[in-house]
This record gives C-alpha cells, structure tokens and sequence, in this order.
C-alpha cells in the first residue's frame, strides 16, 4: 500500500499542491506511527483477551472500578493507549522495550536497564502503583493501562532484544514475501506476522482459539518466573527464531514463506504467555 503511494510521481504537475501536501503528511504518519508501534492493536487486544478468560471475579471488579464500567482491558483505547501516548509523553518511549543484547548470556539490570527506563523495570513499577490501594484511582488507572500494555509488549521477541545496535530490528531492512513488500524486522515482528495468520478472521475469535489452546501444563509452565526471566525468554526466542535466517547487511533480506509459517508458533506461543502472565499479575494486584 505504502509503496504504491510512494510510487506515485509526486512531482506531477497533474496533482494539485494540497492532494501532494496530504499525502505528504500521510506517508510521514505512517512511518512515524510504525516506528513507534509494538505489536500492532490486534497483539495487545488479543492478549488481553487472553488474560480476560483467566481473572478472578476480585479482579474483575477491581478491574470495572478503574476503567469504569463500559471499558475492558481488551478494548484498544486502553490495551493501546500507552503507545497512543507516546509521542506526548517521550519519557515513555524507552518503558516499551529493554535492549538485551543478542550475545548475552543473561539479563543484566545494570547494563540492559539503566535507571529502570526499560520495560521490566516499569511492569514491576506499575503493578506495584496497582496493588497500592493508597494510591489515586487516577494513577492506578493509568497503571493498569501500562501493565496490560507492557506485557503484551515484552513478549515480542524484539521488545526485549538488539542485535549490532538495531534498535530491536528497526534497522533492519527487509522485503516481505514478494519483492514490492519492504519493511523493517521490527514491524514485521510488531504486526505483519500476526496480520498474516489472522487473514482477516476475526481478532476476538481468534484469541479465544488460542486461548483454548492452553493446556494446564502451559499454565503451571508460564506461571512462575519474574518480569526478568519473561524478559530473558523472549530474548531467547529472538535468538533462535526471530534473527535466524535473517544476515547482517545493509542490503534488504526478503523473508520467505517458510520464515512466515515456520514462525507462527512462536507468534502464538508468545501471545499465550503473555495473556497467562497477564492475567496473574492482575489477580495479584487485586487480592
Ligand atoms: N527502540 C530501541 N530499541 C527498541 C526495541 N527493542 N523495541 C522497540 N523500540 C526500540
Ligand atoms: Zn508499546
Ligand atoms: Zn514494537
């Protein structure tokens, strides 16, 4: 789509000056608004709806008393909002994400999360606001909307990995299926992938498919652990699926179809602990 666009002569004396502008602005939103992304809406809503199907009538209610009772954690406006923010509030930006690096061999605070402006830091910080019954409804509210957006976020394998200084594969050019499809690693990851399972089918369902996926196995599995060995395993998945296959160079690397299906299970696999673990964290903060 973009490209089409982009092609387009923009220079043609044929298209009025403001038709040029308005595409101007448009192309400048929507590679702004996909450098700023984490997974795309469909990611967070589908990991709240995971987390959903899991919680304690505590934590419904808790849940019903901050956001109001014609909201849901799996409504975009607040499974999105931190990203929607984003751009008004850059002190944000860095909480999305800790650039572990691909070489390490474990997750270092000192080195991957300095002064707690990374994603672990920030999940603790705000689950902490959550659970404060002291705190202001505003503030909880607002944590709530970062913690179910944060955990989605750092389940993608790229919000918790670099790799020679890739800023989480947005340095990473790529063509995507066929030659005209270009992108970045960091996007494909954030939306493209998803979008391709999906096909179209529709967001709810298909996270309620996964859901009934889960064996109780898997949830005794992704229960344990802290926000840092989340973190360091999806470090792990970037490792031994995301960056395979994928050289460094500066010339684009086209993805092939074996890379988009051999990968859907990582996809899914990560959205389905992200919703468990969601939905613990939440059952906690409401006890
Ligand atoms: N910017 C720098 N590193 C990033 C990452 N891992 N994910 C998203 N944005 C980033
Ligand atoms: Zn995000
Ligand atoms: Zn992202």
């Amino acid at each position: 789509m973009m490209m089409r666009i982009e092609s387009t002569n923009l220079s043609n004396r044929r298209i009025p000056v403001c038709v040029r502008t308005m595409i101007a602005v448009v192309l400048f939103l929507s590679v702004a608004v996909g450098r700023v992304g984490a997974w795309g809406w469909e990611g967070h809503i589908i990991v709240a709806r995971i987390a959903e199907q899991h919680l304690t009538d505590k934590a419904k209610a808790g849940i019903t008393q901050l956001l109001g009772p014609d909201l849901k954690i799996s409504d975009t406006s607040v499974a999105s909002w931190p990203d929607n923010i984003r751009r008004d509030r850059p002190e944000t930006g860095p909480w999305h994400y800790v650039d572990i690096p691909f070489e390490a061999n474990s997750y270092d605070p000192t080195r991957d999360c300095q002064t707690g402006q990374c994603v672990v830091a920030q999940i603790e910080h705000f689950a902490a606001v959550l659970t404060d019954t002291n705190a202001t409804t505003v503030s909880r509210a607002e944590a709530l909307r970062f913690v179910v957006h944060f955990v989605g976020d750092m389940h993608q394998p790229l919000h918790s990995t670099e790799r020679n200084h890739d800023r989480g594969g947005n340095l990473v050019k790529i063509t995507f299926l066929s030659e005209s499809q270009a992108g970045n690693l960091h996007s494909v990851w954030d939306s493209i992938l998803l979008r391709q399972y999906l096909k179209g089918e529709d967001v709810m369902q298909y996270a309620d498919q996964l859901n009934s996926r889960i064996t109780p196995q898997q949830m005794k599995d992704w229960a344990g652990g802290s926000v840092a060995e989340w973190a360091w395993e999806s470090h792990q998945q970037a490792v031994a699926h995301t960056y395979a296959g994928v050289p460094i160079q500066s010339t684009p690397v086209n993805l092939s179809p074996q890379y988009v299906a051999g990968n859907r299970e990582v996809v899914e696999t990560q959205l389905m602990r992200a919703g468990i673990r969601l939905s613990i964290l939440l059952n906690k903060a409401f006890q």
